[in-house]
């Protein structure tokens, strides 16, 4: 049994080999955005393999990912799945939030100077 590392949340479980990232996120209560339900078709669940080891990629990702992507340890965490040695996997986090994040942090600072 091997353990799994949920960035940028912190969180870490067992889990069974063969388990999916995305299975092993609901278990650890790590949300993984999601709309096609596994069948690698909506590319939403992206995730980055930062450590360890998981699964080699599937026919699937090799088609639906580029190079670059699985060069760089980008995965479809519906599709890898994970093995009997520890692995730690980013998350990605949104475009929309880190551009609410970005116009927040810059309205804390304009205002910051008026004062
Ligand atoms: S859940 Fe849609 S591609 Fe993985």
């Amino acid at each position: 049994m091997g353990k799994i590392h949920f960035l940028p949340a912190g969180k870490t479980i067992r889990t069974r080999p063969g388990q999916s990232v995305v299975s092993a996120a609901a278990a650890a209560r790590v949300v993984i955005p999601q709309r096609c339900h596994g069948r690698a078709s909506c590319l939403m669940c992206k995730v980055v393999l930062e450590q360890g080891e998981l699964s080699a990629p599937t026919p699937m990702e090799a088609r639906k990912l580029t190079a670059h992507e699985l060069e760089n340890g980008v995965r479809l965490g519906c599709q890898a799945k994970t093995t009997q040695r520890d692995c730690a996997v980013r998350i990605p986090e949104s475009r929309l939030k880190s551009v609410v994040q970005a116009a927040l942090e810059r309205a804390r600072r304009e205002n910051a100077e008026e004062e």
